[in-house]
């Protein structure tokens, strides 16, 4: 049986989160300067049904068997075997690479999840559509995140840009013009379950105002997917700033967000905003080939240790 390998991209939301949970829409886009690898190689002379897997990232060095039965990586495994009805894997061993920062909104837990998936599927000799592999990260998703709307799978699934609503077909767009996004990390990591999690509290306990906010987060993305579809990035870094207000006014940002965004406009960016769950993880700033540099530098002088510039167009790209 021959190696397999799977690349597949980390991901950033552009507009959209949290609202994204309670069905109004949300852009995301792929981000191919960090990546999650899945390889499997058949060892035919191990013992049968031995399958090694192996994880850098995150000190991982184990058989399937001494797993959890609760753990994503073994849930992953065994929900593909069962869905091709496959018994007995061969004796084989998984290699996961990643260069997805972990827990910082950047979509690490799904791109490993979607990368095992395709990679297993295909050494099981049944390789799986979009849709399949989509379908399955979801589920394992709901490990990591209990309620999530499906956004992470769905655009590292695609690798393109998703105007994403939740249970709803899925639903590409083209990239009028292609345009620059700046990533940093506040280095805070929080989990987005906890977040998700306090943001239902406050929704039941005043609705009407949360309904209103997230209605208003909604005209937001359709605004900004009119933008980005005609090529006008000066409104998209309206729309941008405008979402994060009202994510400070749901309580998701934080000091260190909040300061980050605004060093970023003042250093040039037409926009800032956090993005993912919030009170931690990542900002992003829309920038132009001109300022990227200059905003890069005034975050990482606040603190930033890795800024991450992608470029967002509309062509799936090739991994070897
Ligand atoms: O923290 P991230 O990048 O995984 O994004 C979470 C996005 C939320 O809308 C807050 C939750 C979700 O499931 O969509």
């Amino acid at each position: 049986m021959p190696a397999i390998a799977t690349t597949v991209p980390g991901k950033i939301i552009l507009v959209g989160e949290h609202a994204v949970v309670y069905g109004r829409p949300a852009i995301a886009v792929p981000v191919m300067q960090v990546q999650a690898r899945a390889a499997i190689t058949a060892n035919p002379r191990a013992k049968p049904g031995t399958i090694r897997i192996q994880s850098a990232n995150i000190g991982l060095e184990t058989i399937l068997d001494e797993l959890s039965e609760e753990h994503p990586i073994r849930k992953t495994i065994t929900s593909v075997a069962d869905a091709l009805h496959v018994d007995h894997i061969p004796a084989c061993t998984i290699r996961l690479i990643s260069t997805i920062p972990v827990a910082s909104g950047l979509g690490s837990g799904a791109a490993i999840a979607v990368a095992l998936i395709r990679s297993l599927s295909a050494f099981l000799g049944h390789p799986f559509s979009d849709d399949q592999v989509n379908a399955l990260a979801f589920e394992i998703e709901k490990i990591h995140h209990l309620t999530p709307s499906g956004l992470d799978n769905t655009v590292i699934t695609y690798a393109k840009p998703v105007y994403f609503i939740k249970d709803q077909p899925l639903e590409t767009f083209q990239v009028g013009k292609p345009f620059l996004i700046a990533i940093g990390d506040t280095r805070i990591s929080s989990p987005t379950a906890l977040a998700v999690a306090e943001v239902h509290r406050s929704w039941k306990a005043d609705k009407a105002f949360y309904e209103r906010v997230f209605d208003s987060i909604g005209g937001i993305v359709i605004k900004a997917r009119q933008a980005i579809e005609s090529g006008d990035i000066e409104l998209l870094g309206l729309l941008m700033n405008e979402n994060h207000e009202w994510l400070r006014r749901i309580n998701v940002s934080s000091p260190d967000l909040d300061h980050l965004v605004s060093v970023a406009r003042m250093a040039g960016a037409l926009g800032a905003k956090l993005s993912g769950g919030g009170r931690g993880g990542n900002m992003i700033a829309l920038v132009t080939p001109e300022n990227a540099e200059r905003v890069a530098q005034a975050l990482r002088t606040e603190g930033v240790m890795r800024t991450i510039l992608t470029k967002i167009d509309s062509t799936r790209p090739l991994f070897e």
